[in-house]
């Protein structure tokens, strides 16, 4: 079973990303033949500072090296080492309907809001249709948002596969179950764009502080909480360590628990939970001869499969 995702390079990982994203994709390696890319090309569409793709691109590779993805089990790469998906893309986008894309949230949302929309992001889910068909894919795992990107790819796989013979394998996306949605610091699901995060990688002092700063309510300490699952600071423990969660909410439940100890708690439990990330991280950050190497020797073997699968299309397209 060939397992392929890609991971967009925007910004710093949070709780969220984490929980939500990096750690089952983590899991899954272990189930099958992972290929996980950096779409450095989607990221095109909507940012515009070289400096500042080239470091995300990088941070997403330590992220993910640290936390602990098997650069030897899984092929890692940077998509745009692998420059065929373009080809790939263009070939598809000639058989994929101008209406599917119409219909496409990612750029139906953005358009509604007024933002002015590119092409690139128009023809976003024909570039991950390409990213998805090039590796032949079976399953790919993705959150609910990007569902229909993956419905859009199979339709162009099917038309393909009808207009020019088989050629593709047609994916299944798997929608990751909804990990608890990690909450923010204001209560609102965690985003980047809320400013709510809680980083995994950063410093200490500046994490407590944000981890300090949760409001809570003005109830005295001693007061019984019947409502204790309802504590932020308690439904993030419970995300980082599920027994320490429980054991924390009896306590604020019975009385005589307050929220300053609830909250160093957390800051404590969180900081130890991803200390031996954090000094992988470090050790990565002071090699990135090797970070670079791993993203390379990716690439290559993910033309293994890219070259037979492109050349595939090309034929049977009658390029070739
Ligand atoms: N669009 C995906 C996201 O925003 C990232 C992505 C690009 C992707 N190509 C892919 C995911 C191929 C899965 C398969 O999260």
């Amino acid at each position: 079973m060939r397992i392929l995702s890609g991971i967009q390079p925007s910004g710093t990982l949070h709780l969220g990303n984490y929980f939500g994203m990096m750690r089952p994709a983590i899991e899954l390696q272990e189930k099958g033949d992972a290929y996980y890319f950096i779409a450095d090309y989607h990221s095109m569409t909507s940012l515009f500072d070289p400096a500042e793709r080239r470091k995300n691109v990088l941070n997403v590779a330590l992220d993910f090296l640290a936390c602990g993805l098997d650069p030897k089990r899984t092929v890692f790469f940077r998509q745009s080492d692998r420059p065929e998906v373009v080809e790939l893309s263009w070939i598809l986008s000639t058989l994929t309907p101008m209406g599917l894309l119409e219909k496409c949230h990612s750029f139906k949302d953005k358009a509604a809001k007024g933002i002015p929309v590119n092409h690139g992001l128009f023809a976003y889910p024909v570039l991950m249709a390409a990213d998805i068909l090039l590796y032949d894919a079976n399953v790919v795992p993705v959150g609910r948002d990007q569902k229909q990107h993956v419905e859009v790819t199979r339709d162009i796989a099917i038309k393909f596969n009808e207009a020019y013979g088989e050629t593709f394998v047609i994916p299944e996306p798997e929608i990751r179950a909804e990990v608890a949605v990690v909450p923010g610091i204001d209560g609102q699901k965690m985003s980047k764009s809320y400013g709510n995060a809680i980083d995994i990688f950063g410093d200490e002092k500046a994490l407590r502080k944000t981890i300090m700063s949760i409001k809570m309510d003005s109830r005295q300490p001693a007061e019984p909480k019947a409502d204790a699952d309802q504590n932020l600071a308690i439904q993030l423990l419970k995300v980082i360590d599920a027994p320490v969660g429980r054991e924390y909410e009896e306590k604020l439940r019975a009385g005589g628990l307050g929220y300053g100890d609830l909250k160093k708690k957390l800051f404590e439990v969180y900081w130890e939970h991803f200390a031996a990330a954090r000094t992988k991280r470090a050790e990565l950050a002071a090699n990135l001869d090797y970070v670079n190497g791993v993203l390379k020797d990716g690439a290559a073997r993910a033309h293994a499969v890219a070259g037979k699968v492109l050349q595939r299309a090309r034929q049977a397209s009658g390029l070739e």
